[in-house]
């Protein structure tokens, strides 16, 4: 077989040949089979000495050009087995660790107040709403409070301006709501009445001029002081805990007779150095209040009362001020 007609077969074996090595060893394995001094295309190239001198320049041309090709081949194949080594062994997960997304969650107040009002709810009442700017009637007059009380002082109530001569005020209770409610249905009634109140108090760690209650009015035949007691026992048995202890203490309010301040006393109020704390005022409702809401009181009697919600969350989680609640600091809200 003349020289020239030998090349293309070394050279397709050389080619396949890189193809074949697996790594850099054996890629330089399988170049010196052809390049290195003892390698087939080496041999061809010695040929080229023994032949006649007019073939030389055109065999000598195929063989360059050939070996062109496999050094150009072994680089290509260098370059890749390079890569290769580069990659990691095992896949790697490159995905980004997820963003993430700040959870809110509900203030004290409102969790203490949706576990009061769900006690309430599964004992049979439905929950009321009334306004915040509330006027004169509602507030006190219907209330059985006479127009030289306290709370009907301008240092005690935030008044609004006169609008069409009547003066409207910031409702410095939730029990305004009862005669709302009376006023426009018949009895029985069974309520509470979750809302914000007003008072022109200066912030303390037991102050703040706006602050949460809730109201409670049950009328019923034949509605007892018993009554009173056993709910309201029931409910913060539920909400505080069984060790609870609760004490009626004779008080006065002008639209309940009797009148009752309710102390509250658990391990916590003790850990806070108080054997007993107040938490709420109650009392049968007053014979004046059915008559303001055209309620028959030889017929209808009935209980309410009126919670600091603040209170109860300070007791349940340990808060020593209540400002913290009306402070928004997500230090303090992120730990409920
Ligand atoms: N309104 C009273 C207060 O804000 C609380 C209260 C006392 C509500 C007696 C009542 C009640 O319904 O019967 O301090």
């Amino acid at each position: 077989m003349s020289l020239i007609d030998q090349i293309a077969p070394v050279k397709d074996s050389a080619m396949a040949d890189l193809e074949e090595a697996r790594d850099l060893a054996a890629l330089d394995q399988a170049k010196g089979r052809y390049l290195g001094a003892e390698g087939r295309f080496t041999a061809l190239m010695k040929q080229l000495g023994a032949l006649p001198k007019e073939e030389r320049p055109l065999a000598g041309k195929a063989i360059n050009a050939a070996k062109v090709e496999i050094e150009a081949a072994v680089l290509a194949r260098r370059t890749q087995l390079e890569l290769e080594a580069l990659m990691p062994a095992e896949p790697i997960d490159f995905t980004l660790p997820g963003r993430r997304r700040f959870v809110g969650r509900l203030h004290p107040l409102t969790r203490v107040t949706e576990d009061i009002v769900r006690c309430f709810r599964r004992l049979g009442f439905a929950v009321a709403d009334g306004p915040e700017v509330e006027d004169e009637y509602h507030c006190f007059d219907a209330l059985n409070t006479p127009a030289d009380h306290p709370a009907r002082d301008s240092q005690d109530t935030f008044f609004l301006e006169p609008n069409l001569g009547e003066s409207m005020l910031l409702r410095t209770h939730t029990s305004s709501v009862q005669i709302r409610v009376m006023s426009k249905q018949p009895p029985p009634v069974r309520i509470v009445v979750p809302g914000r109140v007003y008072r022109r108090d200066n912030a303390d760690s037991t102050h703040n001029p706006t602050f949460q209650q809730i109201e409670g009015l049950y009328v019923d035949k034949g509605v007892t002081v018993g009554d009173l007691k056993g709910t309201v026992e029931t409910v913060f048995k539920e909400l505080l805990g069984d060790e609870v202890r609760l004490r009626f203490r004779p008080h006065y309010f002008s639209y309940t007779e009797p009148s009752f301040e309710i102390d509250f006393s658990s391990s916590l109020t003790k850990s806070m150095g108080k054997e007993w704390l107040e938490i709420a005022g109650c009392g049968m409702v007053h014979p004046s209040v059915f008559q303001a809401v055209g309620y028959d009181a030889e017929e209808w009697s009935g209980w309410a009362f009126g919670f600091g919600i603040e209170r109860i969350a300070m007791i349940r989680y340990g808060i020593p001020d209540i400002r913290l609640f009306y402070e928004n600091d997500i230090r303090f809200l992120a730990q409920f």
